[in-house]
């Protein structure tokens, strides 16, 4: 680290979730072994880890922890029930019992899929999360959700398990490939949206300085700080999505579906920048949603390289049908969080999410179609 990124690393910040640690400070990777033995004394670790991530970041820790690393092969292909059990076989197969920690390194499908692997072992083990892209640092690796994919769609098989720790190091974007840490813009827009506007205006005025592969300190640790404050403030209120964490899935109900019918070839982030112009028109059209607020989310996803548009191939019959198995569906009809003007969400009563006719549904997918 350079001089001015110790100075940084100085002005970093923990917050209380939970139970969980949330640890954002620049460097802080280089601590990930010793938190872990911090959190969960006498705990035998495991770490686990993508084939990507595993030797630029994993290795390291495992490595000073003493400890085995799993890896997998890279991508959201991984989140399934057969990686979960494939995981869980290799604990099993090394008879590592109720002390153990699973130490998950490495991006939002890397923390699902090892969070849920520890979700699961042996009824529960504690897992730290050591999140290395944009998406799990400000979302994925922080609030307790872990899970797999299935053919039906995203996230749909998974449980709640808060870790003991989240560590955060903002200097891990400088290695991030440039279209994972713009995919990951798009979960810090939606942060913008949905409860903070003065960090959307902040993005729009540095999207170039938040673009480049020399991502200054400053830059990142603000990047991602902002965004973890409004992720903890928002699960704080409510740990297991009875309500107001419903905001957080603002473009998620269009998005997952998007993501499902691309076979995943959109990142996470991606389809969410998609979901996040559809339902925001959506709420337009529904009138909650001031005008010109989803030309203003699209404009700031199109300056950071996101897309914003439905793909002519993505059928809107396949788009609602998806959305009718949605987590957030109630009696097979999909509910959207919905933004009121920049910054505030409609609380919809306390509900946080409301169900729409089916036809403004299609006319909000058909007003964005490329
Ligand atoms: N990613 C949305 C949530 O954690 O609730």
């Amino acid at each position: 680290m350079t001089e001015r990124d110790v100075a940084t690393a100085e002005r970093g910040r923990e917050f209380a979730l939970h139970g969980a640690r949330v640890i954002v400070r620049a460097g802080a990777l280089a601590d990930a072994a010793a938190l872990t033995r911090e959190v969960a004394p006498g705990c035998r670790p495991i770490v686990i880890a993508d084939t990507t991530v595993a030797p630029l970041h994993a290795a390291p820790i495992a490595a000073a922890l003493g400890a085995e690393l799993l890896t997998f092969a890279p991508g959201e292909a991984s989140k399934t029930r057969q990686q979960w059990a494939a995981l869980t076989d290799e604990l099993l197969a090394r008879q590592l019992g109720r002390d153990t920690v699973v130490v998950a390194v490495g991006g939002g499908v890397c923390g699902d899929l090892a969070g849920f692997v520890a979700a699961t072992y042996l009824r529960g083990v504690p897992v730290v999360q050591v999140p290395t892209s944009l998406v799990a640092m400000i979302d994925a690796a922080i609030g307790g959700k872990t899970g797999v994919d299935t053919r039906h769609g995203k996230n749909l098989v998974g449980a709640f398990h808060q870790p003991a720790a989240v560590l955060v190091d903002p200097l891990a974007l400088r290695t991030l490939p440039d279209v994972h840490r713009r995919a990951g813009m798009a979960e810090a827009i939606k942060h913008g949206v949905i409860a903070d506007e003065s960090y959307f205006h902040w993005m729009a005025a540095h999207g170039a300085a938040l673009l480049a592969p020399a991502l200054s300190a400053e830059m990142a640790q603000r990047l991602v700080l902002d965004s973890v404050a409004v992720k903890v403030q928002v699960v704080a209120s409510d740990e297991r999505e009875g309500g107001r964490r419903k905001i957080l899935n603002f473009g998620h109900t269009i998005g997952h579906a998007v993501e499902h019918l691309s076979k995943y070839e959109l990142l996470h982030g991606e389809a969410v920048a998609i979901g996040m112009v559809a339902e925001a028109r959506l709420g337009e059209l529904a009138g909650y949603t001031l005008p010109g607020l989803a030309d203003d989310v699209a404009a700031l996803c199109g300056a950071l390289g996101l897309p914003v548009t439905i793909d002519a191939a993505f059928a809107s019959d396949d788009i609602v049908a998806l959305m009718r198995g949605d987590k957030k569906a109630r009696g097979g009809v999909a509910a959207f969080a919905l933004p009121l003007r920049l910054g505030e969400m409609n609380d919809a009563d306390g509900c946080y999410a409301l169900s729409l006719d089916e036809s403004l549904l299609r006319e909000a997918i058909a007003a964005v179609r490329s």
